[in-house]
């Protein structure tokens, strides 16, 4: 069985009171919720101090990025991934679209993250997903598949336990047009088995692949229906403790 993973995804919203003020409203809201891990992805400045006002909750937290660097120097706007687990954080998000797009990540810097995010222990959840275009010119899988390709890189099994994919839409994010569930299954399944030809059945079978795209409450009962959906990497929705409750309690 895999534990499904709701985590939010703050991007660069929330000043540190308006962060503390939402995990805190979070907290008691989620603290039943032992059928899913639940995260939270606040800005960088925030971290530490969210992450120990949730100290002893099921709500970790994750960056929202890391640095390719594993070890600190010379590298100025950049934090490593063992600078990250030092204030709390347990996951790192990497390879989000916006920053493929806005900054330039490109498969191989997005791999050294992985590795780097892997080498410090944390949980990498690790985005892919084709544009609107790349979808309409039938590129959708071909897409996918060299991103997972590229940034799955030079893994080892034992890594692989670490690894969390997200596919994202890119058209789907913050748009308000969710992939159908149907279309999310197919190109989940599609990932799985891509994972099991790089790696094992086994690490396929274990996998979690998170969908993410204008998840919101009225959809997120749907897209878990799915037999290879395994949680959701929530935006715009992550951002109100009261609808990313809802969606982490897709169940009740
Ligand atoms: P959205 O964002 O839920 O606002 O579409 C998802 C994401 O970018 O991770």
């Amino acid at each position: 069985m895999r534990k499904p993973v709701i985590a939010g995804n703050w991007k660069m919203y929330k000043s540190l009171g308006e962060a503390v003020e939402t995990a805190l409203a979070l907290k008691p809201l989620v603290a039943n919720a032992n059928h899913c891990e639940v995260v939270i992805a606040p800005v960088f400045t925030a971290i530490k101090t969210v992450a120990d006002r949730l100290e002893g909750s099921n709500i970790k937290v994750a960056g929202q990025d890391c640095s390719t660097e594993v070890e600190e120097g010379a590298h100025t706007g950049e934090v490593t991934a063992s600078m990250l687990k030092d204030v709390g954080a347990r996951y790192v998000i990497v390879g989000h679209s916006e920053r493929r797009q806005i900054y330039c990540e490109t498969d191989m810097s997005v791999s050294k993250k992985v590795k780097a995010a892997l080498s410090d222990g944390l949980f990498v959840i690790m985005c892919v997903g084709e544009s609107l275009e790349q979808r309409e010119q039938g590129k959708a899988e071909n897409v996918v598949a060299g991103q997972l390709n590229g940034g799955l890189n030079g893994l080892t099994a034992p890594d692989l336990d670490r690894i969390i994919l997200a596919y994202e839409p890119v058209w789907a994010i913050g748009t308000g047009r969710t992939a159908t569930p149907e279309q999310a299954q197919e190109m989940h399944a599609f990932i799985r088995r891509v994972f099991a030809e790089r790696h094992s059945s086994g690490a396929a079978d274990a996998l979690r692949i998170l969908y993410g795209g204008s998840v919101k409450p009225d959809n997120i009962a749907g897209l878990m229906s799915q037999p290879d959906i395994d949680g959701a990497l929530v935006g715009g929705a992550s951002l109100k403790a009261d609808s990313f409750a809802q969606i982490v309690n897709y169940r009740s």
